[in-house]
Protein backbone atom coordinates (compact mmCIF):
# COMPACT_ATOMS: atom_id res chain seq x y z
CA UNK A 1 0.00 0.00 0.00
CA UNK A 2 1.28 3.49 -0.91
CA UNK A 3 1.55 5.14 2.50
CA UNK A 4 1.23 8.85 2.56
CA UNK A 5 4.94 9.73 2.88
CA UNK A 6 4.68 9.18 -0.69
CA UNK A 7 3.00 12.22 -1.63
CA UNK A 8 6.30 14.00 -1.32
CA UNK A 9 7.63 12.42 -4.71
CA UNK A 10 4.42 12.86 -6.47
CA UNK A 11 4.75 16.42 -5.44
CA UNK A 12 8.25 17.38 -6.29
CA UNK A 13 7.91 17.57 -10.09
CA UNK A 14 11.37 19.53 -10.56
CA UNK A 15 13.03 16.13 -9.06
CA UNK A 16 11.61 14.37 -12.05
CA UNK A 17 12.49 16.76 -14.61
CA UNK A 18 16.04 16.50 -13.16
CA UNK A 19 16.26 12.46 -13.38
CA UNK A 20 14.55 12.66 -16.93
CA UNK A 21 17.65 15.03 -18.11
CA UNK A 22 19.72 12.79 -16.38
CA UNK A 23 18.03 9.91 -18.17
CA UNK A 24 18.21 11.19 -21.51
CA UNK A 25 22.02 12.65 -21.47
CA UNK A 26 21.23 15.80 -20.84
CA UNK A 27 22.40 16.18 -17.50
CA UNK A 28 25.64 14.21 -15.84
CA UNK A 29 25.09 10.58 -14.53
CA UNK A 30 24.71 10.20 -10.92
CA UNK A 31 27.93 9.24 -9.36
CA UNK A 32 25.70 6.15 -8.04
CA UNK A 33 24.60 4.96 -11.21
CA UNK A 34 27.91 4.32 -12.39
CA UNK A 35 29.35 3.20 -9.09
CA UNK A 36 26.46 0.35 -9.21
CA UNK A 37 27.45 -0.62 -12.83
CA UNK A 38 31.09 -1.43 -10.90
CA UNK A 39 29.39 -3.33 -8.57
CA UNK A 40 27.28 -5.18 -10.24
CA UNK A 41 30.24 -6.41 -12.74
CA UNK A 42 31.25 -9.94 -10.93
CA UNK A 43 27.63 -10.69 -10.92
CA UNK A 44 26.01 -9.41 -13.92
CA UNK A 45 26.03 -11.85 -17.07
CA UNK A 46 23.97 -11.17 -20.61
CA UNK A 47 20.36 -12.21 -21.02
CA UNK A 48 19.71 -11.93 -16.91
CA UNK A 49 16.18 -9.73 -16.65
CA UNK A 50 17.10 -6.98 -14.50
CA UNK A 51 14.35 -4.87 -12.40
CA UNK A 52 14.92 -1.76 -10.96
CA UNK A 53 12.70 -0.38 -8.34
CA UNK A 54 12.46 2.57 -7.30
CA UNK A 55 13.64 3.25 -10.84
CA UNK A 56 12.50 7.27 -11.08
CA UNK A 57 12.46 8.48 -15.01
CA UNK A 58 14.62 5.25 -15.75
CA UNK A 59 18.09 6.47 -15.85
CA UNK A 60 20.16 4.13 -14.30
CA UNK A 61 19.47 2.15 -17.73
CA UNK A 62 21.48 4.91 -19.40
CA UNK A 63 24.34 3.89 -17.49
CA UNK A 64 23.62 0.44 -17.49
CA UNK A 65 23.68 0.21 -20.72
CA UNK A 66 26.42 2.27 -21.09
CA UNK A 67 28.74 0.72 -19.15
CA UNK A 68 27.55 -2.75 -18.34
CA UNK A 69 25.34 -4.18 -21.45
CA UNK A 70 23.97 -2.19 -24.10
CA UNK A 71 21.18 -5.14 -24.58
CA UNK A 72 20.73 -5.37 -21.19
CA UNK A 73 16.95 -6.55 -20.36
CA UNK A 74 15.56 -4.35 -18.21
CA UNK A 75 12.22 -3.15 -16.39
CA UNK A 76 11.58 -0.43 -13.97
CA UNK A 77 9.03 0.42 -11.57
CA UNK A 78 8.37 3.35 -9.78
CA UNK A 79 5.36 4.53 -7.66
CA UNK A 80 5.20 8.41 -9.07
CA UNK A 81 3.03 8.10 -12.09
CA UNK A 82 4.58 11.18 -13.41
CA UNK A 83 8.47 9.76 -12.76
CA UNK A 84 7.01 6.74 -14.54
CA UNK A 85 5.82 8.48 -17.64
CA UNK A 86 9.23 10.42 -17.87
CA UNK A 87 11.05 6.86 -18.08
CA UNK A 88 8.41 5.53 -20.62
CA UNK A 89 9.22 9.11 -22.70
CA UNK A 90 13.17 8.66 -22.30
CA UNK A 91 13.29 4.91 -23.24
CA UNK A 92 10.34 4.28 -25.41
CA UNK A 93 10.36 0.85 -25.97
CA UNK A 94 11.28 -0.63 -22.46
CA UNK A 95 8.77 -1.93 -19.62
CA UNK A 96 8.42 0.82 -16.79
CA UNK A 97 5.23 -0.06 -14.20
CA UNK A 98 3.73 2.01 -11.49
CA UNK A 99 3.80 0.56 -8.55
CA UNK A 100 5.08 -0.10 -4.76
CA UNK A 101 7.74 -1.78 -3.48
CA UNK A 102 5.91 -3.06 -0.59
CA UNK A 103 3.87 -5.16 -3.09
CA UNK A 104 4.99 -5.61 -6.09
CA UNK A 105 3.36 -6.57 -9.03
CA UNK A 106 5.26 -9.62 -10.27
CA UNK A 107 5.82 -13.52 -9.83
CA UNK A 108 8.29 -15.00 -7.00
CA UNK A 109 11.93 -15.47 -9.07
CA UNK A 110 10.21 -13.13 -11.74
CA UNK A 111 14.25 -11.83 -12.44
CA UNK A 112 17.74 -12.67 -12.41
CA UNK A 113 18.91 -9.50 -10.72
CA UNK A 114 16.78 -6.96 -9.21
CA UNK A 115 18.24 -3.54 -7.73
CA UNK A 116 17.07 -0.88 -5.59
CA UNK A 117 19.02 1.90 -5.00
CA UNK A 118 18.67 5.02 -2.33
CA UNK A 119 14.84 3.85 -1.87
CA UNK A 120 14.55 1.58 1.12
CA UNK A 121 16.19 5.14 3.06
CA UNK A 122 12.92 7.43 2.40
CA UNK A 123 10.62 3.89 3.30
CA UNK A 124 8.39 4.13 6.37
CA UNK A 125 10.55 1.95 8.85
CA UNK A 126 10.76 -1.00 9.50
CA UNK A 127 12.65 -1.65 6.19
CA UNK A 128 10.92 -5.82 6.26
CA UNK A 129 8.36 -6.00 3.82
CA UNK A 130 10.44 -4.14 1.08
CA UNK A 131 13.35 -6.47 1.76
CA UNK A 132 10.65 -9.09 1.51
CA UNK A 133 9.10 -8.02 -2.02
CA UNK A 134 13.23 -7.52 -3.47
CA UNK A 135 14.08 -10.79 -2.13
CA UNK A 136 11.02 -12.85 -3.59
CA UNK A 137 10.87 -11.40 -7.21
CA UNK A 138 14.40 -12.45 -7.58
CA UNK A 139 15.14 -15.57 -8.89
CA UNK A 140 19.01 -15.16 -7.79
CA UNK A 141 20.64 -11.31 -6.75
CA UNK A 142 19.47 -9.21 -5.15
CA UNK A 143 21.64 -5.41 -4.90
CA UNK A 144 20.21 -2.53 -2.86
CA UNK A 145 21.74 0.09 -1.99
CA UNK A 146 21.03 2.37 0.88
CA UNK A 147 22.29 4.48 3.72
CA UNK A 148 23.98 2.74 6.80
CA UNK A 149 24.23 4.08 10.56
CA UNK A 150 26.94 2.73 13.77
CA UNK A 151 23.12 2.00 15.32
CA UNK A 152 19.87 2.50 13.49
CA UNK A 153 17.92 5.90 13.18
CA UNK A 154 14.94 7.05 12.08
CA UNK A 155 15.18 10.88 10.63
CA UNK A 156 13.32 12.90 9.27
CA UNK A 157 13.69 15.72 6.96
CA UNK A 158 10.65 18.68 7.81
CA UNK A 159 9.05 21.33 5.50
CA UNK A 160 9.34 19.74 2.04
CA UNK A 161 5.71 20.41 0.55
CA UNK A 162 6.55 22.02 -2.10
CA UNK A 163 10.14 20.83 -3.69
CA UNK A 164 13.21 19.41 -2.42
CA UNK A 165 15.22 20.50 -1.00
CA UNK A 166 13.40 22.85 1.33
CA UNK A 167 13.22 24.33 4.74
CA UNK A 168 10.25 24.72 7.18
CA UNK A 169 8.34 27.95 6.02
CA UNK A 170 5.68 27.94 8.86
CA UNK A 171 5.42 25.44 12.38
CA UNK A 172 2.85 23.27 10.13
CA UNK A 173 5.47 22.47 8.64
CA UNK A 174 7.70 21.38 11.05
CA UNK A 175 4.76 20.23 13.64
CA UNK A 176 0.84 20.28 12.17
CA UNK A 177 -1.90 20.04 14.81
CA UNK A 178 -1.23 15.94 15.42
CA UNK A 179 2.32 16.27 16.10
CA UNK A 180 3.42 15.43 13.71
CA UNK A 181 4.88 17.08 10.44
CA UNK A 182 2.72 17.63 8.02
CA UNK A 183 5.38 16.27 4.85
CA UNK A 184 8.70 15.19 5.72
CA UNK A 185 10.95 12.79 3.77
CA UNK A 186 12.31 9.76 6.24
CA UNK A 187 16.26 9.91 5.57
CA UNK A 188 16.60 6.40 7.66
CA UNK A 189 20.35 5.03 8.54
CA UNK A 190 20.66 1.35 9.46
CA UNK A 191 23.12 -0.99 11.20
CA UNK A 192 24.93 -3.76 9.09
CA UNK A 193 23.62 -5.54 12.28
CA UNK A 194 20.24 -5.06 11.84
CA UNK A 195 19.97 -5.76 7.75
CA UNK A 196 21.96 -8.34 8.28
CA UNK A 197 19.14 -10.07 10.71
CA UNK A 198 16.29 -8.70 8.59
CA UNK A 199 17.53 -10.81 5.53
CA UNK A 200 18.52 -13.88 7.85
CA UNK A 201 14.63 -14.14 9.15
CA UNK A 202 13.51 -13.57 5.16
CA UNK A 203 16.02 -15.79 3.70
CA UNK A 204 17.75 -17.84 5.44
CA UNK A 205 19.61 -19.64 2.62
CA UNK A 206 20.75 -16.51 1.04
CA UNK A 207 24.61 -14.85 1.33
CA UNK A 208 24.53 -11.55 2.00
CA UNK A 209 27.55 -9.05 1.59
CA UNK A 210 27.29 -5.39 2.53
CA UNK A 211 30.23 -3.26 0.39
CA UNK A 212 31.14 -0.05 1.06
CA UNK A 213 30.21 2.83 -1.84
CA UNK A 214 33.45 4.53 -1.72
CA UNK A 215 33.72 5.17 -5.30
CA UNK A 216 32.28 8.52 -6.10
CA UNK A 217 34.00 11.70 -7.24
CA UNK A 218 34.46 15.07 -5.69
CA UNK A 219 31.69 16.95 -5.53
CA UNK A 220 29.66 19.53 -4.36
CA UNK A 221 25.75 20.00 -5.38
CA UNK A 222 25.18 23.03 -2.75
CA UNK A 223 25.18 25.61 -5.39
CA UNK A 224 22.14 23.75 -7.48
CA UNK A 225 19.91 22.88 -4.78
CA UNK A 226 20.16 25.01 -1.29
CA UNK A 227 21.20 23.93 2.29
CA UNK A 228 20.27 20.12 1.89
CA UNK A 229 22.09 19.70 -1.83
CA UNK A 230 25.21 16.95 -1.16
CA UNK A 231 28.90 17.66 -1.09
CA UNK A 232 31.85 15.48 -0.60
CA UNK A 233 34.79 16.40 2.59
CA UNK A 234 37.80 14.53 3.03
CA UNK A 235 35.94 11.65 1.07
CA UNK A 236 32.57 11.52 2.84
CA UNK A 237 29.79 12.71 1.25
CA UNK A 238 27.17 14.40 3.42
CA UNK A 239 24.10 15.81 2.76
CA UNK A 240 22.71 18.66 4.70
CA UNK A 241 24.36 17.53 8.41
CA UNK A 242 23.60 13.90 7.69
CA UNK A 243 26.71 11.81 6.91
CA UNK A 244 25.86 9.20 3.95
CA UNK A 245 27.55 6.12 4.53
CA UNK A 246 25.94 4.37 1.28
CA UNK A 247 26.66 0.89 0.56
CA UNK A 248 25.45 -2.12 -1.47
CA UNK A 249 24.08 -5.40 -0.03
CA UNK A 250 24.10 -8.28 -2.17
CA UNK A 251 21.72 -10.81 -1.49
CA UNK A 252 22.45 -13.97 -3.31
CA UNK A 253 20.01 -17.06 -3.00
C1 LIG B 1 15.66 9.15 -4.12
S1 LIG B 1 14.73 8.52 -5.46
C2 LIG B 1 15.86 7.33 -6.14
C3 LIG B 1 15.71 7.19 -7.64
C4 LIG B 1 16.81 6.32 -8.27
N1 LIG B 1 16.73 4.93 -7.84
C5 LIG B 1 18.15 6.91 -7.94
O1 LIG B 1 18.93 6.29 -7.17
O2 LIG B 1 18.44 8.02 -8.42
C6 LIG B 1 13.52 7.51 -4.68
C7 LIG B 1 12.54 6.91 -5.69
O3 LIG B 1 11.78 5.90 -5.04
C8 LIG B 1 10.46 6.01 -5.47
N2 LIG B 1 9.64 5.42 -4.41
C9 LIG B 1 9.40 5.92 -3.17
N3 LIG B 1 8.59 5.11 -2.48
C10 LIG B 1 8.32 4.06 -3.30
C11 LIG B 1 7.50 2.89 -3.15
N4 LIG B 1 6.81 2.65 -2.05
N5 LIG B 1 7.47 2.02 -4.20
C12 LIG B 1 8.15 2.26 -5.34
N6 LIG B 1 8.91 3.36 -5.54
C13 LIG B 1 8.99 4.25 -4.52
C14 LIG B 1 10.23 7.50 -5.66
O4 LIG B 1 9.14 7.78 -6.51
C15 LIG B 1 11.57 7.92 -6.27
O5 LIG B 1 11.56 7.81 -7.66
Amino acid sequence: MLKDTWRIWDNDLKYGDLLFRRATGEAEEMESSKSLCEALKPIYRPGMKVLDVGCGAGHYLLSLRKRLDPKISYTGLDATAYYVSLAQKAFPGVGFVQGDILKLPFWDGAFDLVICNNVILHLPPPPTKAFSELIRVSKKHTVIRTMFGVRNYIIREVGIAEELPGLPENEADLIGPDGEPAMFNYFNLYSERYVRSVVARLSPESRVRIESDTRFQSFDNRKEGGVSGTVVINGQQIAGNVIVDSRFIFIAK
